[in-house]
């Protein structure tokens, strides 16, 4: 990425600010469901703080509350007649904000009753034509509001027909011609897969491309590929996920259309916001701390235990663990070990759902091992930050990770990372070296059972000298986690979809 950041800065332009127009289905604070909308809630901000004008948009879920959020209706958009299919679907806009009052980023909602006035965000039947209706608004929306981005930032699956559009039907539009398409991939395994009937809801029917098809599927279109092969640059939220996406064991059949695109492809580190996540003043926490007063953090491991109902005992490591309980997040690796863990010295303490198997799996776990083992079948803010702030380790076994948040969110808490070294987890966490006292946390290699387990013995074997993990702790916490860097990043990145697009 160093040399993304040198092209731009070599570029006189790198001066002016950009109209950059952010465009995804999930943002904190509004609709949160993944990770996603941590960055899509604050990229914008820091962006802004860079000192381009940034704007977001999203739909209006039925959840998310105009008056809790002060949505107010954007004037000239009260009704904008947006096709979709062969038909047409009304819309209207609304507009909020996140950030602080400085920096304030204006946000706008698509409203369609029909379509997001629901109580869920996905996994309806007719999620194709949803997002289609959302992203044909998006594009529709901007001449009425006479602003014209330079650059459209598009985020997932859910607006990865908007790269295509712009190549397509909206190509000999003029308003149009100038912008250019970022297109940021937070995780291939999911690629909005439908039957073909979804180009033609997306009026794309009789235009005559070759649509990259799955090998494996090819009576299917991946939404998520139409924005790979027409973005003028592709992003992933990782260096080491954007390299690995190109290699079949990581590239979830796409690899073929991302090596084709690779002089375009890059990878950005997520940041995480740190005001939000700071142990210094989060409101979850027993008792606040920061690295230079880190003996106040074992009310947070007490309070942790014993929200947990288990035994308060300040001397024993805790194992956090945060996550969606999926293969993905080497679940299956965790179920070859627990027994084993379960008899050493250690509390383990997780919250997530996911599949069933490991519902009932854990569930069993915490009852055989009243005292070292608690499960939180859900998620919930409250108890996830008290496990950030009270945990002494935090697992992320991961088949594969595009970046991960909780690593860094822990870290910042002063809980020490046990992690797979793949994807954004071997981009932030580098094992300890005691000797020369480098290193972050503990990691592993290749995605074995015993490799993991061997992991956290060298974590639960370190954590027994204070002295050592003391200076862990402060060093984990004291290092950047800020999007600051990161947004520079895609400053550059946006020059240089500019000048992409002007080759084009
Ligand atoms: C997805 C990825 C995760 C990443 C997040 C935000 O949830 O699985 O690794 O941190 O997106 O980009």
């Amino acid at each position: 990425m160093a040399e993304l950041l040198n092209q731009a800065s070599d570029q006189p332009q790198d001066l002016k600010p950009l109209k950059i127009l952010i465009v995804a289905a999930e943002a904190a604070p509004f609709a949160k469901v993944g990770h996603v909308a941590e960055v899509t809630g604050s990229l914008p901000v820091a962006l802004r703080e860079l000192g381009h004008d940034v704007r977001l948009v999203m739909p209006r879920y039925g959840r998310i509350d105009p008056a809790r959020f002060d949505l107010k209706p954007v004037a000239p958009l009260q009704q904008l007649s947006v096709q979709v299919s062969r038909g047409h679907e009304t819309v209207y806009i609304t507009e909020g904000t996140i950030g602080d009052a400085g920096g304030q980023v204006p946000v706008y909602f698509v409203n369609n009753d029909k379509y997001f006035n629901r109580d869920g965000i996905y996994s309806y039947p007719d999620d194709d034509e949803r997002f289609i209706l959302f992203c044909r608004s998006v594009l529709e929306m901007l001449p009425a509001l006479e602003w014209q981005p330079d650059i459209i930032h598009c985020h997932e699956w859910h607006t990865a027909i908007i790269p295509n559009w712009l190549k397509s039907i909206y190509l000999d539009q003029p308003f149009y011609k100038n912008i250019a398409s970022v297109y940021t991939i937070h995780n291939l395994a999911f690629q909005g897969i439908f039957g073909y009937r979804v180009l033609e809801i997306a009026g794309i029917g009789e235009y005559s491309f070759v649509y990259p098809q799955r090998e494996d599927q090819p009576n299917v279109v991946s939404l998520m590929s139409l924005g790979i092969e027409s973005a003028d640059v592709i992003s992933t939220v990782s260096p080491t996920y954007a390299q690995e996406i190109l290699t079949p064991q990581y590239g979830e059949r796409l690899d073929k259309i991302l090596r084709e695109r690779q002089a375009d492809l890059y990878g950005i580190l997520n940041g995480i916001d740190t005001t939000h996540f700071d142990p210094a003043t989060d409101r979850f926490l027993a008792a606040n701390f920061n690295e230079t007063s880190l003996d106040k953090r074992v009310e947070n491991k007490l309070d942790l235990q014993r929200e947990a109902g288990l035994p308060r005992n300040p001397g024993v490591p805790v194992i956090g663990m945060i996550s969606r309980l999926a293969n993905q997040k080497g679940f299956d690796l965790l179920a070859q070990i627990i027994e084993p863990l379960m008899q050493l010295d250690v509390q383990f303490v997780l919250m997530g759902t996911g599949d069933h198997l490991y519902h009932d799996l854990f569930r069993q776990v915490a009852q055989r091992y009243p005292d070292k083992a608690a499960y939180f079948m859900t998620f919930n803010t409250p108890i996830a930050q008290k496990i950030y702030g009270g945990s002494d380790l935090f697992l992320m076994p991961s088949r594969f990770e595009p970046c991960g948040l909780g690593q860094m969110i822990a870290m910042r808490y002063g809980s020490i990372p046990v992690v797979r070294q793949t994807g954004g987890l071997a981009d932030t966490v580098k094992d300890l070296d005691p000797a020369h006292n480098t290193g972050n946390g503990f990691t592993f290699q290749e995605y074995d059972s015993m490799l993991l387990y061997g992991a956290i013995v060298r974590a639960l074997e370190t954590y027994k000298y204070p002295e050592v993990w003391h200076n862990l702790m402060a060093r984990d916490m004291m290092a950047d986690y800020s999007w600051r860097a990161s947004a520079a990043q895609y400053v550059a990145l946006y020059h240089r979809a500019q000048a992409v697009h002007r080759q084009n």
